[in-house]
């Protein structure tokens, strides 16, 4: 199989089905939800969709915790329904990557159910059980701590044995060393590729191969364990496989999500010659605002650019990159990475859009993103949903009341609920997600921010990322271009170039809401400049010395 890597041209959106679009009035976003918008996501220019998990679940961490592979989530539709939406994303040239979650499944799968029930059951050991210690087997097997907080152990009365899952306790970890199991994987993999899967997003996917003996983790503030079970001994010989034994008989692509990924990591798993992943997604980026990835602090534009181009060296020539903002587990990017944006929303929306897109790799809009959705406004601990939120409450246990305060402080700027508010489609009732009552709260600030409103003017935010996605198209500058970075040690402006062929892009970017002066740096030598791209009406038209406006940012081609 010729494998056209169609991904390193493409533009990708995700969509978190539950808060995308309600078709049915039960306020829960559907698959018929999705279908009447194709037309949208179509004239947005994207070449594929990412969509979060659909299939058959409990719902403890909304479809991250699946109980069927095979099937779709009630409240989203039927496979019918699943069928007609691939159909009319493949008639609009829009490809489907699907969620795969496979470092655990639901507590409600039919494998787990059978694995539970005896020591001797078939399904036992597609889960990781496991004697606890002490003298009645009582306490947990490990020190591991769960990634929502607490323990990574849940004791089952049936069998006297504990359980692993490195999520919630309704997310038990499966067996990767169990032949059986990866074998269930490559069929429910091929399952939905020969249903018309374009690719998949991994889910957790550096966590499914833990170090033999399951020894204790090293005292760590974040989560403890994490060196036995991220990067594990199999991990490239089990993703190795499945890309041989599957993924390569299709022209699919893979993205990895890829917590804790160094580049040298980042490198096996994405080289094109390992034949593994695709691309992976990585934390470093989405960590210059955030203490062990929770307690936030003040962003820092230095530590981001850094990143930037340690990947974009890294990757360059033998992997590929993915490029986001935000997704369904981070906060809205406008208020963590422009600070207080004030009247300047839409400048610092579009000069986040210039600052990603003009980077080697593949550019992920989040729902909501292309029209600048923000965070919302919660005003309590009990107003979140989030089974992460949940967890940490009930980890603090009593101390709870004490630290009531400091923890709403924590995810006013963290919780993944920010990114769950229904998209806001326009300034009607329920901002046209839903004619029923939706399962989140929507975001008051509807009224002036939606789709509606952003189709109608030409000056959007929206407008502007269409053409961003236009101008990416075969562009081989972006495509292929090696990089180049100035002005490293600024706090305000990120200013990089992209050099191919005789013909470089500049770019230029005020992260700050103020004026920031800027000086054509004294090596750059050209003979002719275009301004290709900027977020004011009237940025000047060839690349000179500058006081750049709040937020203001622009691109220069030059030959
Ligand atoms: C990934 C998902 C997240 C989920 C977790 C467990 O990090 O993005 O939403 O909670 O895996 O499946
Ligand atoms: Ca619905």
């Amino acid at each position: 199989m010729e494998r056209t890597r169609w991904y390193k041209d493409s533009v990708i959106y995700q969509i978190y089905p539950r808060s995308f679009m309600d078709s049915n009035g039960d306020g829960i976003g559907d698959i018929r939800g999705i279908i009447s918008k194709l037309d949208y996501l179509k004239d947005l220019g994207i070449n594929a969709v990412w969509l979060s998990p659909c299939y058959k679940s409990p719902n403890d961490d909304n479809g991250y915790d699946i109980s069927d592979y095979r099937d779709i989530m009630d409240e989203f539709g039927t496979l019918d329904d699943w069928k007609e939406m691939v159909n009319g994303m493949h008639e609009r040239g829009i490809k489907l990557i699907m969620d795969l979650v496979v470092n655990h499944t639901s507590d409600e799968h039919k494998w787990f159910q059978e694995s539970k029930k005896s020591k001797d059951n078939p399904y036992r050991d597609y889960y990781i059980w496991r004697k606890g210690k002490g003298k009645n087997g009582k306490r947990p097997p490990n020190n591991w701590t769960s990634r929502f907080g607490g323990r990574a152990w849940e004791y089952d009365e049936t069998t006297g044995e504990w359980y692993l899952h490195l999520f919630s306790k309704k997310q038990p970890d499966l067996n990767w060393d169990n032949p059986k199991v990866r074998a269930e994987v490559h069929d429910m993999v091929k399952y939905w590729l020969d249903l018309g899967v374009d690719g998949f997003r991994c889910d957790a996917i550096t966590y499914i191969s833990k170090v033999e003996g399951l020894p204790d983790g090293k005292w760590n503030i974040g989560i403890r364990g994490d060196e036995q079970f991220t990067h594990g001994p199999n991990i490239h010989k089990y993703l190795h496989a499945l890309n041989k034994e599957v993924l390569s008989n299709y022209d699919c692509m893979t993205v990895g999500e890829a917590s804790g990924v160094t580049i040298e990591q980042g490198l096996l798993y994405t080289g094109e010659d390992r034949e593994e992943l695709d691309t992976v997604f990585t934390f470093e980026h989405v960590n210059c605002d955030t203490i062990a990835q929770l307690l936030p602090k003040k962003f820092n534009l230095v530590q981001f650019k850094k990143v930037f181009r340690r990947w974009q060296w890294g990757l360059f020539g033998k992997g590929w990159n993915s490029l986001y903002l935000e997704n369904h587990d981070q906060p809205r990017s406008l208020p963590r990475f422009t600070g207080d944006y004030g009247e300047y929303r839409k400048e610092a929306g579009k000069m986040l859009a210039i600052a990603m897109h003009f980077h080697q790799g593949v550019p992920y809009v989040y729902q909501g993103q292309e029209i600048g959705m923000t965070n919302y406004p919660f005003k309590n601990l009990d107003e979140y949903q989030d089974v992460l939120v949940a967890y940490v409450r009930k980890v603090l246990g009593v101390f709870e009341p004490l630290l009531k305060g400091f923890v709403h402080k924590v995810f006013l700027k963290r919780a993944r609920d920010h990114a769950r508010t229904p998209v806001q489609w326009t300034a009607g009732e329920n901002a046209g997600f839903t004619t029923g009552r939706p399962w989140m709260p929507i975001n008051p600030n509807y009224t002036e921010i939606n789709v509606e409103e952003a189709m109608a003017d030409p000056d959007s935010i929206y407008h502007f990322y269409k053409k961003l996605i236009a101008y990416r198209k075969g562009n081989e500058i972006i495509r292929n271009g090696l990089y180049k970075t100035n002005y490293t040690s600024s706090k305000d402006i990120f200013c990089y170039e992209r050099w191919y062929e005789g013909k470089r892009l500049f770019v230029i970017c005020n992260f700050k809401n103020k004026e920031v002066k800027f000086k054509v740096p004294s090596s750059c030598a050209y003979s002719h400049c275009n301004l290709e791209i900027s977020n004011y009406k009237d940025s000047p038209e060839t690349l000179q010395n500058m006081t750049l406006r709040p937020y203001e940012s622009m691109v220069y081609l030059l030959v």
